[in-house]
C-alpha cells in the first residue's frame, strides 16, 4: 500500500514526493492515512482540532468528486473524535486546490509570506 502512495504522491507532487518511508513515518506520529489507487489524503487529530497534511488525486481522476468524497471522509472522522476546527495550508499558486477548500467551506484565516520557496502560503479553517 505504501509503495502505491508513494508512486501516487510522486504523480500529484513531482518536485516534492514523499517516500513510502516518508508516509510510514507519519503513521509512526500519528498521522491518518487513507488512500486508493486514485487519491490519498493524510490529516492529524489533536485534541479538538485537526490539520490536513496533504491531499492528492491522480491527473486523470480530477474532477470526479474524489477530492470532495476524501474531504468528507475526513471531516466526519474528525468529528467523531470530537474535533471541531481543520486546518491546512495551501500555496497562494496552487488554484485547484484552494477551489477546492473554498468550495468545501475552508475559510482564509492567514498567509505564511514566502513559506513554499518564495511562494505564499495561505492558512485555512474550517470549523465543523
Ligand atoms: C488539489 C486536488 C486534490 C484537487 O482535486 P480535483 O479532483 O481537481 O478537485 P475538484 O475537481 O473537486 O476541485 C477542483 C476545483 O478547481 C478547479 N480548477 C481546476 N484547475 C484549475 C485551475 N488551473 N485554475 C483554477 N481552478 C481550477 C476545478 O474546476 C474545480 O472547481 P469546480 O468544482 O468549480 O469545477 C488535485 O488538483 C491535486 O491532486 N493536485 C496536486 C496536489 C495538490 O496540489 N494538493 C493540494 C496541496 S494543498
Amino acid at each position: 500500500m505504501l509503495d502505491t502512495l508513494e508512486n501516487l504522491h510522486r504523480t500529484c507532487f513531482p518536485h516534492k514526493p514523499w517516500t513510502a518511508s516518508d508516509f510510514a513515518d507519519l503513521k509512526k506520529s500519528g498521522c491518518d492515512i487513507m488512500a486508493s489507487q486514485n487519491g490519498f489524503v493524510v490529516w492529524r487529530v489533536v485534541a479538538d482540532e485537526a490539520e490536513i497534511i496533504t491531499i492528492g488525486v491522480h491527473p486523470d481522476a480530477r474532477g470526479t468528486g474524489i477530492a470532495p468524497a476524501m474531504l468528507t471522509l475526513v471531516e466526519n472522522d474528525v468529528k467523531k473524535r470530537g474535533g471541531t476546527k481543520i486546518f491546512l495550508e495551501v500555496a497562494a499558486d496552487n488554484q485547484p486546490a484552494r477551489a477546492l477548500y473554498e468550495k468545501n467551506g475552508y475559510v482564509n484565516i492567514g498567509v505564511r509570506p514566502k513559506y513554499y520557496d518564495g511562494t505564499d502560503a495561505i492558512l485555512m479553517e474550517k470549523t465543523l
